[in-house]
């Protein structure tokens, strides 16, 4: 009995040390900067989703540009919830990747996960969106869009096309996802602008999600609560898409009857500016792949990198949008 407990024990001890060489082995393999086997940086990137064009611009954009770039890009789609995120995240730490990116679905609850990235060494870049988070040395940079500026452009044109007016304008406000840094942001920017007008009103504002489906069905109720509408003011362009059909089956003329103020400048939305079904739109560009990996290598380098780095942007009326989409890329 003795004798075969001994024997039992040697073979445990020889087949923990074998596993223990051959766990460290993995190891060595994944570390030496976490890089991939053939060297190259491995970027781990949580995408939001794919609930707009945008979206779907985006994420091509990062592929592409990952390819161009040399990187090994290790993608998750979240499908739009933060507990996706903070799961592929971890999962990112866990194959200690070199670089992890994201672009969060809400602004609010990242703390704990980005101290886990920072615990493991491993930098973090936002991208499109950003958190609240107040401890800076979470993560490196921010790279993408003024949000703020996107919906005071989209208020600052609206009060220029309403000076003349003398009774109320009434206004309705699909807006994107709840907790959003893009929804937050564009409806204090247009709020602010439109405070210029004390006849502009918004009489409903109600999140759309950044979906066409969404953008449909909650126009559709602003429609039957409210009988005289103006305009809409739209956080992206596939919810005025949606709000389009809306309108068209209550009888009303997209454009017309009601001024349309979207945001993005994806194709669709271009095209329907320059039909003039839309009225006016503030761009936001998807294209931020190449900048991204070129701020991979920089924190992967240990380079200094700017704290936010902005995408320059434009605004287009409908003359601007005939002219313009043609060489429209996305
Ligand atoms: O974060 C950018 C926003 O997210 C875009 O305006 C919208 O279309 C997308 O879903």
């Amino acid at each position: 009995m003795r004798t075969r407990r001994t024997a039992g024990t040697i073979i445990a001890a020889v087949v923990g040390v074998l596993l223990a060489g051959s766990v460290a082995a993995c190891g060595n393999s994944d570390t030496g900067g976490g890089s991939a086997d053939d060297g190259r940086i491995t970027l781990g990137f949580s995408q939001v989703g794919a609930e707009s064009g945008w979206r779907t611009a985006n994420t091509t954009s990062i592929k592409e540009a990952a390819t161009e770039a040399g990187i090994e890009l290790k993608f998750d789609d979240a499908q739009q919830k933060q507990e996706n995120q903070i799961k592929a995240i971890r999962n990112f730490i866990q194959q200690k990747v070199d670089v992890i990116a994201f672009s969060p679905v809400v602004e609010s609850g990242w703390d704990t996960v980005l101290k886990e990235a920072r615990d493991a060494d491993i930098p973090v870049i936002l991208t499109d969106r950003s958190v609240d988070s107040a401890d800076r040395s979470l993560y490196k940079t921010f790279l993408g869009s003024d949000f703020v500026k996107e919906g005071r452009l989209a208020g600052e044109w609206l009060v220029e096309q309403t000076r003349g007016a003398s009774g109320p304008v009434n206004i309705v406000e699909l807006q994107g996802t709840t907790g959003s840094a893009p929804a937050n942001d564009r409806k204090e920017g247009f709020a602010k602008a439109i405070a210029a007008n004390p006849n502009l009103k918004v009489v409903a504002s109600q999140s759309g999600d950044f979906k066409r489906a969404d953008g449909k069905q909650v126009m559709e109720q602003f429609l039957k609560a409210n009988p005289k509408i103006d305009v809409l003011f739209a956080h992206n362009d596939d919810m005025g898409l949606g709000a389009l059909e809306a309108i068209t089956a209550a009888g009303k003329v997209p454009g017309k009857d009601i001024t349309i103020i979207t945001i993005d400048a994806v194709k669709d939305g271009m095209q329907a500016l320059a039909d003039g079904r839309f009225n006016f739109i503030a761009e936001c560009s998807p294209l931020l792949g190449p900048q991204l990996m070129d701020l991979a290598k920089k924190v992967h380098a240990g380079e200094e990198v700017p704290a936010r780095i902005e995408t320059e942007e434009t605004t287009f009326t409908q003359e601007q949008a005939k002219e313009a989409l043609p060489n429209r890329r996305y």
